[in-house]
């Protein structure tokens, strides 16, 4: 008699839950993702006890008929998927067809639906899998979807369930991120009867996602934009200076999809190429738009992962929409705002009273009444942006009306301003040197406020940019030391910078081999000629040794021009002349990033005339 047998359907529908059904919050997806492929318009969550006792996803959506309905409870019935050509080009959430029978074999189930042509709907009840009741019921076009005590029959899964608090975090941000990709659908999610999210139908993609997001980030997040190939990538990056301790801000969106990926994230951070410390996280929302079959969405059994056909064009779009952005965005910008042209206008008696009221200007020296600053002077160039919706995840337009409806609120992008009419690579030494504090940073007056330059990071972003272009010249070139200095490693530091001594002596560092752990170093760049050279060596096999010898020597080079950039430039506590602060703005304005050090830190960081004004109440 043979050994081996074929399970049960009920017995393999619980198996399926185990990989569907993680916990509450993977419920509440795969409802909502049903209710999206039926292309409904609204749709309501209702949970009770962080989903444990209730969870009810109810849409207006195209239903099912009686038969139907009775099909979607079957394991692999779907209607989104017929032939073996279709699993390369899913253009649907779901596609598997096991949601609705793992869902109901660990749980007490009801599902009520009708198509809008039937003059009654159908209720069918399922308990533990097991079809218990179906009924001939009045309901409204669309389904609702009622999934009570889960895990009620699989005691080891509802153990492992967390607190309420913590399960309802889960499904508060399940439904947040499929908010933000569908901004043209209603969303309501209750808890223990009492709202906790109401979506409205955003007006466009921006405003829905500022809704998710947080309004505060308002004016710090950035267009993205860039298409090539067949791949396009649309969404908003946050400015630098506004980061997160996690990823959990992270929000990228293939076709439509929800999705983690390593390789999306891995370009974004690229795109932020040295504008951000380690451990700091951009807040970002990321789609990325490319033909049905460049993709396979048949990866994991949650469907939140995908693989790409072309994937370094992938990782190259993102990195490059990212990278354009920041570049324009991150340029120094302490040009005079309306406020401060306005404030200036107005004190020197040269604006009329009129046209302060017109900007709502009030002047506290002049003891005007009544004007309050009912005007946010947003930067043109913000304001620009803020109108800028780049184009929302195009779905199957005959799929659905909600993705209808996408597409035609997608607007013709504006064009970007062109970044010289921003950065006119004046800015840092046009301003005023107001002077040197506590011997670390460089106090100047700009056009539109006060400016405060950290020496050491402005001059390392200089040296290393000095570092890294191909011409050869001034801190790069290998000066002879009369004297040549040796410098004993450990085991393994000697092994990592034996194999980079070719690169090395590529930016002026002349080492060789003197024998077991020990190097003689016979030149150093013109830069480091006076600095203690052992510290730099170490630092540079540290580094690395740290990230390893796969990504190649480039990285492993690029890290050693920011040990000498760094051990190279200005100390905090240096005192500096006024000849050298001039030549050290002079260099940062030929930088292509003058605002970062290669770290990432901030090389400056402004007060304009409105806030300094507001912080001493001299307006409200
Ligand atoms: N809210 C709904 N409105 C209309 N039809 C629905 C709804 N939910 C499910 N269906 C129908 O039931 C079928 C089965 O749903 P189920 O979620 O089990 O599978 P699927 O969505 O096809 O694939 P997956 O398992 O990947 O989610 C769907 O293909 C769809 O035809
Ligand atoms: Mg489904």
């Amino acid at each position: 008699m043979s050994k081996i047998k074929i399970l049960p359907e009920l017995l393999s529908n619980k198996i399926a839950a185990g990989e569907v059904v993680e916990r509450p919050a993977a419920v509440v997806k795969e409802l909502v993702e049903n209710s999206l492929d039926a292309g409904s318009s609204r749709i309501v969550v209702d949970v009770a006890k962080g989903g444990r006792s209730l969870i009810r996803v109810s849409d207006n959506g195209t239903g099912m008929g009686h038969d139907d309905a009775l099909l979607a409870l079957e394991r692999y019935a779907t209607s989104k998927i017929f032939k073996d050509q279709d699993l390369f080009s899913i253009n649907t959430l779901g596609f598997r067809g096991e949601a609705l029978p793992s869902i109901a074999a660990v749980s007490r189930f009801n599902l009520t639906t009708r198509v809008a042509s039937a003059d009654s709907g159908t209720e069918i009840a399922v308990e533990g899998g097991k079809i218990v009741n179906v009924s001939e019921v009045g309901a409204p076009t669309g389904s609702m979807v009622t999934v009570r005590q889960l895990f009620f029959n699989t005691p080891a899964r509802r153990k492992f369930l967390k607190t309420t608090g913590t399960e309802m975090g889960h499904i508060a941000d399940m439904v947040a991120r499929i908010a933000l990709g569908h901004p043209t659908v209603q969303l309501r999610l209750t808890h223990n009867e009492k709202i906790v999210k109401n979506w409205s139908v955003a007006s466009g993609l921006f405003d829905r996602v500022v809704d998710v997001l947080g309004k505060d980030l308002k004016n710090s997040l950035h267009a993205v934009e860039f298409q090539n190939n067949g791949i396009s990538v649309s969404g908003w990056v946050s400015s630098p200076r506004v980061t997160r301790r996690t990823s959990r801000a992270i929000f990228i969106y293939v076709n439509g999809r929800f999705v983690r990926d390593r390789i999306v994230q891995h370009a974004l951070f690229e795109g932020y190429s040295q504008r951000l410390v380690k451990g700091q996280f951009p807040v970002a929302v990321i789609f990325i738009n490319l033909p049905f079959d460049a993709v396979d969405v048949n990866v994991h059994p949650t469907k939140n992962e995908v693989r790409f056909a072309r994937q370094r064009d992938v990782h190259e779009a993102v990195r490059r929409a990212v990278a354009q952005t920041l570049y324009e965005v991150d340029l120094p910008q302490w040009r005079p705002s309306n406020y401060t042209t306005d404030r200036q206008a107005a004190a020197s008696g040269g604006i009329s009273e009129a046209a302060s009221k017109e900007f709502g200007i009030r002047n506290a020296e002049c003891g005007k009444e009544g004007l309050e600053f009912g005007n946010p002077h947003l930067e043109p160039r913000n304001a620009q942006l803020e109108t800028r919706t780049p184009h929302p995840a195009p779905r199957n337009a005959q799929l659905a009306p909600r993705n209808a409806q996408l597409a035609t609120r997608t607007s013709q992008p504006v064009p970007r301003t062109p970044q010289h009419a921003i950065w006119d690579k004046q800015g840092f030494s046009s301003m005023r040197v107001i002077g040197q504090f506590h011997n670390t940073y460089i106090v100047c007056e700009s056009e539109g406020g006060l400016i405060l330059i950290d020496q050491h990071a402005a001059h390392e972003r200089v040296l290393y940019e000095q570092f890294s272009t191909r011409s050869t010249g001034a801190p790069k070139s290998a000066q002879r030391l009369l004297v040549p200095e040796t410098v004993e490693l450990g085991y393994r530091e000697a092994g990592v910078l034996e194999k980079m001594i070719a690169e090395l002596k590529d930016i002026g560092l002349d080492i060789e081999p003197f024998g077991g752990n020990t190097f003689v170093v016979k030149a150093v760049p013109v830069l480091l000629v006076g600095r203690e050279i052992k510290p730099v060596l170490i630092e540079i096999v540290e580094k690395i040794t740290e990230i390893g010898s796969a990504p190649g020597f480039a990285k492993a080079l690029d890290q050693s021009r920011m040990v000498m950039a760094c051990h190279g430039a200005i100390r905090a506590n240096q005192a500096l002349s006024g000849a050298q602060i001039k030549g050290l703005l002079g260099q940062l304005d030929g930088c292509r990033n003058p605002s970062h050090c290669p770290h990432g830190r901030p090389t400056w960081i402004h007060w304009d005339m409105r806030s300094l004004d507001k912080s001493f109440k001299r307006i409200v």
